[in-house]
């Protein structure tokens, strides 16, 4: 987590750099820090809280500068304080922005106590900026020493480095962490995502691991893992200004479960151009997936979920062997692999590290191919994929994931269908119903959003609470999953979720007056259980929320709440479903106060362990 941005310009860049710390500040928002080079000295302006507070900071204090480097924080190493805000700089000499986790910073450490240096905070950063003074005051460039210091770091980081005697250089330094470099007219930049320089231009360079780069005003030099002179090629964003503005919107979740309509249609669209076919996974994937005998899903949170629901599809349709499995989990255990199970990794921002690592334990363990769904062009995790799935839900800056995991859901669809056909599966009159519900499943989704004002009734009886339980069964089990999690993530309300039938093995103790139950309950093959189960609750006190659809025959009484979900549409329902849910819990987060865009304790983006 963390985002970093730098810029040398012939302009002050103190605003490019405030402008581009907000933009990133769904990757972390602790604390919030810029560094410039002002005259004779390097001037440092840090705040815990929010960039908007450094912002004014800044602007007390007159900071100005044509050099300079930003920094917002998800605090790893030692606590949300000042002296741990970034940047970090050695005898007023070095200053370093990071992102990332440098593992061997307790060695080194102790060797530059050794060498005469003092620490002033708890970060693993500072021991970058200090390795890099050390070298530079060796003698030689700025490049060369932030080259031999970053060669001594074992870890992930992302940096830009500035020094007060180099006015017209900014050096950069990527190892496991994203990081750009923005080509200007007469100024250069660096950032962790296109968004946070996106005023200032869209010519970007995605440096690879190991890079090194050395950015003045007119140029940019950059040098690979073996200090070759590296030629990356130069790619023209397409990311929409408008895209990363609230516009009408009070959220960034308001604004993005709003959007999913468009991010589905746009995603569905890439499907119906290329069929339910092989290439709508890449070139090599007409010869890999005919040769699979499994699939293995590895992701996160709400993406993990998604994966859940694959399963489903992928076992149903496909008629192959699915399991999923928590990134985090798999890297650290003993798994069993066979070489022909697809690995597929779920992942929004690309960059996950226990997703990306998993996907790397997965290749050592002898996996051949792996597939990445992914939201984000030229991330790492569909970098290191043989195969990828663009998502097209467009930026989402929101930290709970909504459009992200709808698209995602439609990427794994056409996952399942397609394996599907590969086998032999699905005929030619079941592609083209399933092709036909994609085509309605924007629309469904879009009268799903039409229950909001129901749902935000429902929200006022919720936020009382302080605990919530989601049920589903089947297909919408992961969804009640999906309901839980996003309540307990933005409301800070306790909420689990149980497949339904599971209920009377134990949570049911949970049950009484104060407990609102939320059910998912389409008209679907498992509908006639659910409705045992909800008696079940019903019976022991429980209040009840029902999502069904008018096919369900559900009816309000006494102690059971119904809102009618648009009609079944089949395999796709999840994802209608997840409307609802989603409402639900920014409903309740708005009536509760908190904030609903950047929960405490967590960030969009999790490069660490
Ligand atoms: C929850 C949420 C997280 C992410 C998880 C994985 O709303 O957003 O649970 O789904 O951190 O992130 P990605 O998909 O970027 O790998």
């Amino acid at each position: 987590m963390c985002g970093i941005v730098g810029a040398i310009a012939a302009r002050d860049v103190v605003p490019v750099l405030v402008e581009g710390l907000k933009r990133l500040e769904y990757r972390g928002y602790d604390s919030a820090g810029v560094a410039v080079l002002a005259g004779d000295e390097i001037r440092r302006v840090r705040r815990v809280g929010r960039v908007a507070e450094m912002e004014g900071a800044a602007a007390e204090e007159n900071l100005h500068g044509l050099l300079g480097i930003g920094h917002t924080r998800w605090a790893t190493h030692g606590g949300v304080t000042e002296p741990n805000a970034h940047p970090h700089v050695s005898f007023d000499k070095i200053a370093v922005v990071h992102n990332g986790i440098i593992e061997n910073h307790e060695e080194q450490r102790q060797r530059l106590k050794g060498l005469g240096y003092a620490f002033e905070s708890q970060t693993d950063t500072e021991v970058i900026a200090h390795l890099v003074h050390h070298y530079y005051q060796a003698g030689g460039s700025l490049f060369d020493a932030v080259k031999q210091a970053t060669r001594e770091l074992t870890g992930a980081y992302a940096i830009g480095v500035i020094a007060l005697d180099r006015p017209d250089e900014l050096v950069c330094a990527r190892m496991g962490c994203p990081l750009l470099v923005g080509l200007g007219d007469g100024e250069n930049f660096i950032a962790s995502d296109v968004s946070a320089i996106l005023s200032a231009t869209r010519r970007v360079i995605f440096l690879e691991e190991g890079d090194i780069g050395l950015l003045t005003r007119d140029g940019v030099k950059l040098i690979d893992k073996d200090d070759q002179p590296a030629a990356r090629p130069v790619h023209l964003s397409d990311v929409s200004l408008a895209s990363l503005e609230l516009g009408p919107y009070s959220h960034f979740m308001q604004k993005e479960i709003h959007e999913q309509p468009k991010a589905l249609s746009d995603t569905i669209e890439a499907v119906q151009d290329a069929g339910f076919n092989a290439a709508l996974f890449g070139e090599a994937a007409a010869e890999i997936l005919p040769q699979l005998e499994g699939v293995k899903i590895l992701a996160c949170g709400t993406s993990y979920y998604a994966g859940l629901t694959a399963k489903y599809w992928i076992e149903s349709i496909a008629g192959i062997a699915c399991d999923v499995e928590i990134a985090s989990e798999y890297r650290y255990r003993a798994a069993f692999a066979n070489p022909k199970h697809l690995v597929v990794t779920i992942s929004q921002s690309g960059e996950t590290l226990d997703t990306m690592e998993a996907l790397k334990y997965a290749r050592e363990l002898g996996h051949a191919y792996a597939l990445s769904i992914c939201n984000v062009r030229e991330s790492a995790i569909p970098r290191a994929s043989d195969l990828v799935f663009y998502t097209r839900a467009g930026a989402e800056i929101g930290v709970a994931s909504t459009k992200a995991f709808t698209t995602q859901l439609v990427g794994l669809f056409a996952l399942a269908v397609t394996l599907g056909k590969v086998r032999g599966k699905v005929s030619a009159a079941d592609e083209a119903q399933y092709l036909d519900d994609l085509r309605h499943l924007p629309g469904s989704v879009q009268h799903a959003l039409n229950l909001e004002p129901q749902i935000k009734a429902w929200s006022e009886r919720f936020a009382v609470k302080d605990n919530a339980l989601f049920l589903g069964r089947g297909l919408h089990y992961p969804i009640a999953l999906e309901g839980a999690l996003k309540l307990k993530e933005i409301s800070y309300i306790h909420a689990e979720a149980y497949p339904a039938g599971e209920l009377k093995h134990g949570p049911l103790a949970l049950v009484d007056e104060d407990m609102p139950v939320v059910v998912i309950a389409p008209n679907d093959a498992l509908l006639e259980k659910v409705k045992s189960n909800m008696q079940e609750v019903r019976a022991r006190g429980g209040e009840l929320f029902v999502f069904a659809d008018a096919d369900s025959h559900f009816h309000e009484s006494d102690g059971v709440h119904v809102i009618r979900t648009p009609r079944h549409v089949g395999v796709l329902s999840p994802i209608v479903h997840t409307i609802p849910v989603q409402m639900l819990a920014y409903h309740v987060a708005l009536s509760r106060g908190t904030d609903v865009d950047k929960p405490r304790n967590l960030a969009k983006s999790v490069t660490v362990e």
